[in-house]
């Protein structure tokens, strides 16, 4: 059941959603201080393999050391050169590209090349940065400010259901980042609704849920979306996987969002991340990890399923994201034009409470009208 009953307004104008001013204030007051997903451990098969990439024009590096994943700036503290450049590889010592500065995992140097010429040594000066990181199962987290709420914090009471879901006997099967040309809460809201279902999911989805099988669940640091009204094929895949690696099948589908830019989709046999981040005012960039079950049971049965479900999660995982991001450009075109405010239905609600939530972040006034009365679920 969907907890408001009446339709909603928009909280957020267009111009949220590509005014300069307001993406300042979403950086400094929403983002810059949270959690960020930047890889997972399945994209490390031994120590020195590593990852790049881009978040908020910073160029991180992550780098598995002693077994462990660690986020650096990826920046050299002799003259500033990157010190990898390719989005991902493997390298035995942890050196920069250039002049050949090594590294220890504190982000001190450890062998410099020609080192007496460099007597006395400014240590402080010449190391590279280390940003704090952590793990929920085997997903990896930035946050790039020194000080602040653990992930643990910022996750509330999902982190558990998360870890559970991206740990053993889950890993990955998928991983995937992307660019989106619309600015970043366009591809977050798309996530928080299942009426786009017979529009933009007709051949993978099909239908939407009808109402009384949905629960939404709406708090101050997440909302959820939980049924069980799963796809009929999806749901008989579930269980035959489920039944063959020997885990519990409940049939269920589960959707958080963790505000502001981290959604989670779990079910039996399939766990998926999305982070999105803007890249600027209009444009946006997607990290996204598909997790699937390879055990407890260890048959090879088992393993061919295992197999089977990877097949058609990747897939079906790839197309139902592609489909999704088919509609983005169009989406953010409509913003940067639209002459009225718009409205959201209740099976939308979701998205006016992320909109809220950004509203008050940014300390928008509340628009006159938009806040409609919620029902107490209890009363049902
Ligand atoms: S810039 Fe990295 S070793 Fe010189
Ligand atoms: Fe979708």
């Amino acid at each position: 059941m969907f907890l408001h009953e009446s339709q909603l307004r928009h909280v957020l104008p267009p111009r949220a959603y590509f005014a300069p001013e307001q993406y300042q204030q979403e950086l400094d007051r929403c983002l810059l201080s949270g959690w960020h997903l930047v890889a997972s451990m399945g994209d490390f098969k031994r120590d020195g393999d590593y990852v790049t990439l881009d978040l908020f024009n910073k160029p991180l590096l992550v780098r598995r050391i002693d077994g462990e994943a660690h986020v650096y700036l990826n920046i050299c503290g002799h003259r500033h050169c990157m010190l990898v450049s390719k989005p991902k590889g493997h390298e035995k010592a942890f050196r920069c590209q250039y002049h050949g500065w090594e590294y220890q995992c504190d982000g001190r140097t450890a062998k410099i090349p020609d080192a007496q010429s460099f007597r006395p040594f400014d240590r402080e000066n010449a190391r590279i940065l280390k940003y704090r990181s952590e793990r929920c199962g085997d997903l990896i987290f930035v946050n790039l400010s020194s000080d602040g709420p653990s992930l643990k914090d910022q996750l509330a009471e999902t982190y558990q259901p998360i870890a559970d879901a991206f740990s053993q006997p889950f890993r990955q099967i998928w991983g995937w980042n992307t660019t989106y040309p619309a600015n970043w809460k366009i591809a977050i809201e798309n996530l928080l609704e299942s009426y786009h279902i017979p529009c933009l999911h007709q051949k993978t989805f099909g239908v939407m849920p009808p109402e009384e099988m949905i629960i939404h669940e709406m708090n101050d640091r997440w909302t959820s979306f939980y049924t069980e009204d799963v796809n009929p094929w999806i749901k008989s895949n579930a269980r035959r996987t489920a039944r063959a690696l020997g885990l519990p099948f409940r049939g269920m589908y589960t959707q958080y969002h963790v505000y502001p830019n981290l959604v989670f989709i779990l079910m039996d046999t399939f766990s998926l991340a999305k982070m999105v981040v803007p890249t600027s005012p209009t444009t946006s960039q997607a990290i996204v990890r598909v997790f699937g079950p390879y055990g407890p049971r260890r048959t090879p049965l088992a393993w061919i399923s295992a197999r089977l479900n990877t097949l058609v999660a990747k897939e079906g995982a790839r197309k139902i994201l592609e489909e999704d991001a088919s509609i983005f450009a169009a989406a953010q075109k409509g913003m940067e034009s639209s002459p009225v405010s718009g409205v959201i239905g209740r099976r939308e609600e979701r998205v006016w409470a992320f909109q809220d939530w950004i509203r008050r972040k940014c300390g928008i006034v509340e628009p006159k009208s938009h806040a409609l009365p919620v029902l107490d679920p209890s009363s049902r």
